[in-house]
């Protein structure tokens, strides 16, 4: 894990912290009784081992029968003294975090982890109470008190299990959405090349076998091929693209300053006038290199659908603690049956055109944890609207009232006119 990551953990651990009402007094309060019970540790980890060996799910997790037992009893041990040290910094999260992550690697169950969690606890409350029932100088309140820490305390630990599970879970989960998304974008590139191939092919074989070929046919078939590489290439340059958004390059990014250089970029037509209203917001943590092509693969189809003339207007603003970048054009609009399908890979709009602009763009967005959603109507124009959270956890669900709010799952459609890159 990296620095960024033990520091991201640790920002959550400190709002769980919060949430359970931990005070510095229980970090105090287990410091205080934690080497008062150190002797018992060894007969809770005697106890703990035993209910592995007599447990065959949790023994196919021990490869390495019992000399790795022998050593995880006292890896056990160590992480009881650490559980009363009272020190609960960014280190101490993520050496816990490893110790999970270990667990996931070995292909335990959470349900498992659970269990064993539940069991020690039982056994430390049992242990911490004989040692405040049987200290005179211990009234009820500090004993309650060092129950509530070490309850506190092991819900937290969950929460570091939990998480390295969850992400573990995520991972696989994506591993299996690439695979399949792999051979649907593998259909449609075949798909796409065929199409051209095909058209060259006809041509060359035209060229090579028509016995008397005027020059305008020969310009005919050579012009037919020109446009078919290229149209090849595009199909070519949009898979590039896709492929390109792997990781994101986090940085701190002012869309006030780099959208103006973005449109530039991407609305090449000079017939267009440009309305750019960019108010001063805060800068947000993303990946300017893959936002530039998600933002210019909107701005592109904005220009494109309204052809020669028309207005572009792109306003930017914090609203509902999202910063909101809306990129509106006057072009042919987008027919209500299909706006919400436009996002979909190989879903074209355009007599030409690989169909994967807005499915990059969509792609790059959520990675961001960014909304897309889209508004249209026929023969007036399109808007589309980017809500970035402002805080990490945002949820942007709301506004979206009266739009169609473009979500990955949804997909297939037929091609129509005016939105894609
Ligand atoms: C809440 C309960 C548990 C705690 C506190 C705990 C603690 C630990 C610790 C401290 C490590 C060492 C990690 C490292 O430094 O690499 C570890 C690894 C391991 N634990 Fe647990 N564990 C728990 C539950 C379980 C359960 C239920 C099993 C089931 C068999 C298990 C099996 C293992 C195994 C196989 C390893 C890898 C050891 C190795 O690398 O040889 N643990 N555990």
């Amino acid at each position: 894990m990296s620095g960024d990551e033990d520091e991201l953990l640790f920002r959550r651990y400190r709002m769980l912290q919060e949430f359970v009402g931990w005070q510095d007094e229980d970090a105090a309060s287990l410091r205080r009784w934690g080497p008062r019970i150190e002797s018992v540790f060894p007969s809770i980890v005697d106890d703990f081992y035993d209910r592995i060996r007599s447990t065959p799910e949790a023994m196919n997790a021990i490869r390495e029968g019992e000399p790795q037992i022998a050593r995880l009893m006292s890896t056990l041990r160590l992480w009881l003294v650490e559980l009363f040290s009272g020190t609960y910094d960014q280190a101490y999260v993520a050496r816990r975090w490893r110790i999970g992550r270990r667990h996931v690697e070995i292909g335990l169950e959470p349900s498992l982890v659970s269990a064993a969690m539940s069991r020690l606890r039982a056994r430390l409350v049992e242990a911490l109470r004989q040692a405040t029932d049987s200290d005179p100088g211990c009234d009820e309140r500090e004993g309650e008190r060092v129950l509530v820490a070490l309850g506190r305390l092991l819900d937290l630990e969950l929460a570091i299990v939990d998480q390295a599970f969850r992400e573990e879970f995520t991972r696989r989960d994506q591993q299996t959405q690439r695979m399949a998304t792999l051979g649907q974008v593998a259909g449609g590139i075949a798909h796409e090349l065929r199409n051209p191939l095909n058209v060259i092919k006809t041509s060359v074989y035209f060229l090579t076998n028509a016995s008397r070929i005027s020059p305008e046919k020969m310009n005919e078939h050579l012009g037919r091929i020109e446009r078919q590489v290229d149209l090849a290439n595009e199909v070519i340059s949009a898979v590039t693209q896709f492929a390109r958004i792997a990781a994101l390059e986090r940085s701190p990014v002012d869309l006030a300053k780099l959208v103006p250089e973005w449109v530039d970029n991407h609305c090449l037509n000079h017939t267009i006038v440009r309305r750019l209203e960019l108010a001063r917001v805060p800068t947000i943590q993303a990946d300017p290199r893959q936002l530039q092509i998600a933002v210019g693969n909107i701005v592109r189809n904005a220009c494109e659908a309204m052809g020669v003339g028309g207005e572009l207007s792109l306003t930017l603003g914090e609203i509902d603690r999202h910063i909101v970048l809306s990129i509106a054009d006057q072009g042919s609009g987008i027919p209500p049956e299909t706006l919400r399908r436009i996002t979909e890979p190989w879903y074209s709009t355009k007599a030409r055109g690989a169909g994967l602009g807005l499915a990059i763009t969509k792609a790059i967005l959520d990675k961001h944890g960014a909304e897309l959603s889209v508004e249209s109507r026929l023969g007036s124009g399109s808007c589309f609207t980017i809500r970035f959270p402002l805080a990490p956890h945002a949820s942007g669900l709301e506004g979206t009232v009266g739009r169609a709010s473009i979500d990955a799952a949804e997909t297939s459609a037929p091609r129509t006119s005016g939105a894609d890159s």
